[in-house]
Order: C-alpha cells, then structure tokens, then sequence
C-alpha cells in the first residue's frame, strides 16, 4: 500500500524550474490519485511551457517510480488554455483534493475553437462496439467530404490508439496540442498522453478535465480550414462519470450504440435520458453485432419507443474486428463493402441532423 504522504514527499523533492519550489508546493501537483500501488496527477502548466516541463514530468515520474511498492505511474502534463484566464494555483493540491471529493465541480463549457459540430458516440454498455462505431462512423463521415476529428474520451479504457494505429506523443506548438492524422482523420487519445494502461487510475472530476484540455487544446481547425465534425468516443456507462463529461462538453448531438439484446437496450434508454438531462439530443440509435447471435431489430422498435431515429444496422461481422485490431477502419480499408455502405447510410443521416 502506498502511503499518501510519501509521494507528497517525493514529489516536493523535484524542484519546479522556475518557481525553485517544490512541485507540490508550487501548485503544480493537481489530482493527485494514489491506490494501492500506483500513482498519478495532472500537472498543468502555462500555455507555450509545455517543452520546458517535459523533463520536469519525466524527473517526477522517476521519483514516483523510486517509492517502494510502486508499479504504475502517470503524469499528464498539460497546458492551460489562456494563462491569463487560468491562473497558476498556489494550493494546487488541496485544490485537487477537494475536487475529487465533490461530483459536479462547476468547470464552464468551452467550444473547441474553429470547429463547428461535436458529436457524441455513446452507449449505456461497455464492449457493444461504440469505439468500433465511433472509428468507422468517422470514417464514413470524412468519405463524404468532411473534414473530421476524433476524440477518444474514453480515459478509462483508451482504443483509438489501436484502432487507427496511432502512437507516440503529440507535438506541442504554441501550447496547442497537434493531432495525429490517421486514415484522414484528426486523431487525439488520452491513450497517446500517458503512458502503457495508466490512464485507468484516473477519477472522475480529473478525467472531465483531461477531456476537456484534449478538446480545447488540441489544434482541432484553423480559421481558414476549421473541422466539420468532430466526434467523441465516451466512456461507456451512465453514472455520475458520464455525466458530468456530458455536461461540460459541448455536444451538439449524439448516437447511441446497443446490441440488440434487452439488457443492452435498458442501458441504450439509460443513456438517452442522460443527453435528455442536459439538452443534448439524441440523433438517433444503432444496433451494433446485430445477426443470428444476439437478434435483430431490437434497437429499431427500442429507437420507436424513445420517440428518436433509427440509423441503421451492422451486422456482426469478423472483418469489423479484424480491421480495428489491425488500426484500420473496415470503412477506409474496404470502402466498397457492405459494412462501408452501411456506414455511409448512417453517416448521411447524421450529418444532415448535424446540418452538415
Ligand atoms: N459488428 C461487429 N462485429 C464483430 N466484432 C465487433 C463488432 N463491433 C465491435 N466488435 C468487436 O467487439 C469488441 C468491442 O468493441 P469496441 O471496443 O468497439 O466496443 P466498446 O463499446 O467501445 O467497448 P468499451 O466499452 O470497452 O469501450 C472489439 O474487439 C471489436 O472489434
Ligand atoms: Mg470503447
């Protein structure tokens, strides 16, 4: 078990360049998670100094790894958005502390710039294929002519990393973070800031901001070529977590994924209700491994009841999965197919809700 303030201890022990205090005493320390044997934080530092503390990161996570017991260590390092908007927080840990204490900290949402519809792929289940949708969706929308991002806010469980085969840290620029391209998409995944499974460690008030940094930091448009969508990858579930990530991202629409089993689909109406809650709306429903296994139509009569569209099927399929293993789209890797056609059907649907 390792203790709290040992790793207070050690952190304080790497000096913050420019301050000459420790971390922790110079605020720099924030969310701080310690479990059995791991740790990790957010450590935020003024937009454009993200090259100066990389190695002030690298130094905290050694110092983290050199306590007795530790196997896992993250540290996010982060810019602020507008230095003079978010000023450096003297107390920065306890701060943190009484953040993760409380479950709707108020955080203001904040529109990514130069980018004009943020759409959500949720489902109320976890493992029912939303990361697999959200990837290919995106995909069919950027075969339409659209220029389109990715957002993997999936803090917990990370895959765009593997599905679009992306790796390697972004580069900063001016305090933006530059997003990896992948298969034509703009790709950013917590999964590409921390290192290994860490990310896992992470609660709830801390998550929302890491989303929240990777959607307003990232150079997502220009002004000259802003991004017409960008679609975000949530973590599955409809807990107090799911919330308040949907609460502070500015979404202007969302599907929801379910196979077409009952238990899925209760969990598909969870979700719903949830976007109902904060006035996001529903664009529509999907069944995701639909076929001989799990039924068909389920999702279809479900999207009746709830009063919302249907916007499609997609058949259980093991090139679907094959192609994701393989950091592909099935979308871009075979864009005549079935699976591509279907995609594309769901796709026009959406991006005419979106007034794309
Ligand atoms: N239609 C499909 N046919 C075959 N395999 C599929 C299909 N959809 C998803 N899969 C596979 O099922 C697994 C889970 O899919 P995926 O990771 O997309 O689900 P998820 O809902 O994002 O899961 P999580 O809750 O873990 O984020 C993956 O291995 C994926 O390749
Ligand atoms: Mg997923």
């Amino acid at each position: 078990m390792i203790d709290r303030t040992a790793v207070i201890a050690a952190l304080d022990a790497v000096v913050d360049p420019k301050s000459g205090q420790g971390l922790v005493a110079a605020g720099l320390v924030q969310g701080l998670t310690v479990a059995e044997d791991r740790a990790g934080f957010v450590m935020e530092v003024p937009a454009g100094e993200t090259a100066i503390y990389a190695p002030v990161r690298d130094a905290a996570e050694a110092a983290l790894k050199s306590i007795p017991g530790m196997a896992r260590v993250s540290v996010v390092l982060t810019a602020e958005t507008a230095p003079a908007a978010a000023p450096r927080r003297t107390a920065g840990l306890s701060k943190a502390a009484t953040d993760q204490g409380r479950a709707k900290a108020p955080v203001a949402t904040e529109r990514p710039a130069h980018v004009k519809r943020v759409l959500a792929v949720a489902s109320g289940k976890g493992g029912v294929g939303k990361s697999t949708v959200a990837v290919n969706l995106a995909a069919a929308l950027a075969a339409r002519g659209l220029s389109v991002g990715i957002l993997d806010a999936d803090v917990y469980g990370p895959s765009l990393p593997t599905m679009l085969g992306l790796s390697g840290q972004p580069d900063y620029v001016d305090g933006a973070i530059v997003p990896h391209v992948a298969h034509g998409l703009k790709a950013m995944s917590v999964g590409l800031l921390t290192k290994a499974d860490d990310a896992m460690i992470w609660r709830g008030p801390m998550a929302s901001q890491a989303i929240t940094q990777m959607l307003t930091q990232t150079r997502w448009g220009t002004e000259d070529a802003p991004l017409d969508v960008l679609v975000v990858d949530l973590p599955p579930g409809t807990g107090d977590v799911q919330l308040t990530l949907i609460q502070k991202t500015p979404l202007d629409g969302a599907v929801i994924v379910s196979t077409p089993q009952e238990v899925a689909l209760a969990d598909a109406r969870r979700a719903h209700t949830l976007f109902q809650r904060v006035n996001v709306p529903t664009l529509g429903l999907i069944e995701n491994m639909s076929g001989d296994v799990f039924g068909r139509g389920g999702a279809e009569a479900e999207a009746a009841r709830l009063g919302v569209a249907f916007l499609g099927d997609l058949p259980l399929d093991a090139a679907l999965r094959q192609a994701g293993d393989a950091g592909r789209p099935l979308v871009s890797a075979e864009p005549d197919g079935d699976v591509a056609q279907r995609f594309a059907a769901v796709a026009a649907r959406v991006a005419a809700s979106l007034g794309l």
